[in-house]
């Protein structure tokens, strides 16, 4: 084995990365380590690393790295970091870009699905951490600020309040036993807008006595946010909850304001003709309108929708009709002979899909992302991501309250 290895890309190769067949938590030690060696931080990874290591290569890992270890992947970390986050509920990593675009230097992350944390991987050479339900929070290194854009599951108040007892079992108590156990200087979390009114607004309710009473917080007022707002042609609100250590003596905090940019599809669209295979067949495209007529008869406003090239797209979501909710009519198709006969004929109309890189954009991820999943993952994974300019607009205005010189 080469002994003078200097860029990841080298050492991926010869260990072989790969999230999808190792189930294990030791590629997730291995880069976390790798990428915190000259920080404190490492002690958090370095025996399991190791130990990793030599089982894998039977040799010790200290002698195959150089101080300089390159990361050769699209988005590392700064060089000169101002604040320490973590990235929970991680999915692909929107979070992570803001964050480190701000200066942030991440030292965990954690995200369930295998297909996510490899695209992370891709994109960070950092695998994530597993169920974060199995993680103890004192093995979680310290940071100055938590983040999550956190699945919101129901659950409902049993008659007495019992704070942040009252939330086990959901992952929000995930959230709140480590900001508990780590008193981070600040978290930002992100949820559906929904969360507001969920079980007739108490669920939110009991998240903001958590954080305020149990863990004594300063939380302003939660905001819902909107993509479109933050330079991005989709219209996405969310609800954003950001809290400040009490210490901090941040008593004030204002939300971004609207960057007043018109946005539109067109803006984020494919510049050339994209594959035939994002093109409807002729027979689901008359399903689509056959279907919305329905529910128009009985008043109801499902169905697919036709996003102009001017106009702002629908919110990308996951499952059900998600992607019908934003076709395009693309005239620049030439060769309408379908991948696959089994889906009959392509729709002469040109309507077609969005496709994976432009669900990307309108998440405001760079082009330099890299996307190595199948569509269908691709989509499920931009779906379920942050619009990240939104993310970062209030992420700058939180760090530059936490720290203000
Ligand atoms: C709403 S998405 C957040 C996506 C992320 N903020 C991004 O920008 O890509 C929630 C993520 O939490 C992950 N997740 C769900 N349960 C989890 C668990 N128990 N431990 C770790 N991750 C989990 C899901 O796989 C999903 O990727």
């Amino acid at each position: 084995m080469n002994k003078k290895i200097v860029k990841y890309s080298e050492l991926k190769k010869q260990i072989n990365i790969d999230t999808l067949k190792d189930t294990t938590e030791n590629l997730a030690y291995l880069t976390h380590y790798l990428h915190n060696q000259k920080n404190g931080i490492s002690q958090h990874y370095q025996p399991q690393a190791e130990e990793y290591f030599k089982n894998v290569v039977n040799e010790p890992l200290q002698q195959y790295l150089t101080l300089d270890l390159k990361f050769d992947i699209p988005f590392p970390t700064p060089e000169t970091p101002k604040f320490t986050f973590i990235d929970l509920f991680a999915g692909i990593g929107g979070f992570r870009i803001a964050m480190q675009n701000l200066g942030g230097k991440c030292v965990f992350s954690s995200e369930i699905d295998r297909y996510a944390k490899k695209t992370y991987e891709l994109n960070f050479g950092e695998v994530p951490f597993g169920d974060i339900t199995k993680i103890d929070e004192n093995d979680i290194p310290e940071h100055d600020i938590l983040c999550g854009g956190f699945p919101c599951q129901a659950f409902s108040i049993a008659g007495k309040r019992k704070g942040f007892e009252e939330t086990r079992g959901t992952l929000f108590f995930d959230i709140a036993r480590i900001i508990k156990e780590k008193r981070p200087k600040a978290f930002f979390l992100e949820n559906v807008k929904g969360l507001r009114n969920h079980d007739k607004g108490r669920t939110l309710k009991t998240i903001l006595a958590t954080l305020r009473d149990d863990l004594d917080y300063f939380v302003p007022e939660p905001e819902i946010m909107n993509a479109k707002d933050f330079g991005v042609p989709q219209n996405r609100e969310r609800i954003f909850i950001i809290g400040f250590r009490k210490d901090q003596n941040i008593t004030d905090f204002k939300y971004p304001e609207p960057l007043q940019k018109d946005v539109k599809f067109a803006d984020i669209k494919e510049d050339k003709e994209v594959s035939v295979k994002y093109y409807l067949s002729d027979r689901y495209k008359n399903t689509l309108v056959e279907h919305k007529k329905r529910h128009a008869k009985k008043g109801n406003g499902f169905g697919f929708e036709i996003i102009d090239d001017n106009e702002c797209a629908n919110a990308i979501v996951v499952g059900g009709m998600g992607r019908e909710r934003n076709i395009v009519i693309d005239c620049r198709l030439v060769d309408f002979n379908p991948l696959s006969k089994k889906r009959g004929d392509v729709n002469k109309d040109y309507w077609r899909r969005m496709t994976p890189r432009e669900y990307a954009r309108l998440q405001g991820f760079p082009d330099n992302f890299s996307i190595n999943v199948s569509d269908a993952q691709a989509y499920k994974q931009f779906g379920n991501s942050v619009a990240i300019p939104a993310i970062q607009a209030t992420a700058e205005v939180l760090t530059e309250k936490l720290f203000k010189e």
